[in-house]
């Protein structure tokens, strides 16, 4: 039964070694104490806060007996890689409208999601613009009859509640491992927006949130998040970094990916240039620069992703 199946996929406890504290010189020398929350942990491949951002879409589409699930991405979408395992374990057949370039169109990413039985439909960069027009959600809907049509990156009001769980669990890790619960912000990396702005709609009074933007020029994104969640407009504790971009979505220059890698081993912790290393680095560097108080408790949300990391990444 389906509904069972997510009962299975959502009801574990958490992971072992969710909350774990990350240890570096730079956060000796700047008195910090950081933690990650290791959300790539939950699903092998229904990672991090995709894993989160589909819970209560999913659990929705299995109780309206929905005919499928149809979604949009880029060719090494995440999302589209985690709807389509999803969908797969669940038994809700899975559709999506990939903004194709055809050189990427059997991609690891893709190739998996075709295994787990997702329907891909290529579009150009013009057509795949038209994602959100109502005149083209009802032509898909037409042919996709039943099927609940979810926005890129999952980022819609129903994928908001699954995400301010995190709060949740960050307070009963502390609690488990006996750590006073203050903790003074939370840094996450941001490109749709949703994931932040589910953190938002639960955010404790003395945790500001920091999204690192990975994309160029993002400066809409704090509209973006205010549309997904309204009541942003009045809550003053977050913030977009939006100078850690590295050139651009999916660029990296050779520097900051030998950065990167060099991050990852001296925390220990699997990182991938896109989203999880290129916020990571930027909180770094303004650790570096200084923009951290000493004494202040942070931790790190890792959002998931490594499959990304089979991609070639064009290096600048
Ligand atoms: C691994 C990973 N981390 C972070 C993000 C950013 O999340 P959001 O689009 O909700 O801002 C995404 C998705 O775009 C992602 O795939």
């Amino acid at each position: 039964m389906p509904l069972s199946t997510w009962y299975q996929l959502y009801g574990a406890a958490l992971p072992k070694q969710w909350l774990q504290p990350l240890h570096h010189p730079l956060l000796t020398q700047h008195q910090l104490t950081l933690w990650v929350m290791r959300d790539d942990l939950h699903h092998h491949n229904i990672s991090g806060n995709k894993w989160r951002k589909l819970k209560y879409i999913l659990h929705q589409a299995l109780l309206d007996n929905a005919s499928g699930i149809l979604s949009f991405g880029g060719a090494y979408s995440n999302h589209l890689h985690a709807l389509a395992a999803a969908g797969y374990q669940l038994g809700l057949p899975t559709a999506a409208i990939v903004r194709g370039e055809a050189s990427s169109r059997s991609n690891p990413t893709l190739s998996d999601a075709q295994h787990w039985g997702m329907n891909l439909e290529f579009v150009d960069r013009q057509q795949y613009r038209r994602r959100q027009e109502a005149g083209w959600l009802a032509e898909l809907a037409l042919r996709y009859p039943g099927y609940v049509i979810v926005p890129e990156g999952g980022s819609c009001a129903a994928a908001l509640p699954g995400v301010a769980q995190v709060w949740q669990d960050l307070s009963h890790a502390l609690n488990q491992q006996q750590i006073a619960s203050h903790i003074d912000h939370l840094i996450l990396p941001v490109a749709s927006g949703g994931t932040l702005a589910g953190l938002l709609s639960k955010r404790p009074s003395q945790t500001q949130v920091t999204g690192y933007a990975v994309l160029k020029g993002a400066r809409w994104l704090p509209d973006e998040i205010c549309r997904l969640y309204p009541a942003a407009r009045q809550n003053n504790g977050w913030h977009i970094a939006l100078n850690h971009h590295g050139g651009g979505y999916a660029k990296c220059s050779v520097l900051d990916k030998s950065d990167i890698d060099l991050l990852a081993q001296q925390l220990t912790l699997p990182l991938e240039p896109i989203y999880s290393g290129k916020a990571l680095l930027g909180l770094f560097r303004d650790i570096a620069a200084g923009l951290y108080p000493a004494g202040s408790r942070l931790v790190f949300l890792h959002t998931g992703g490594l499959q990304g990391a089979r991609a070639t990444l064009k290096l600048r």
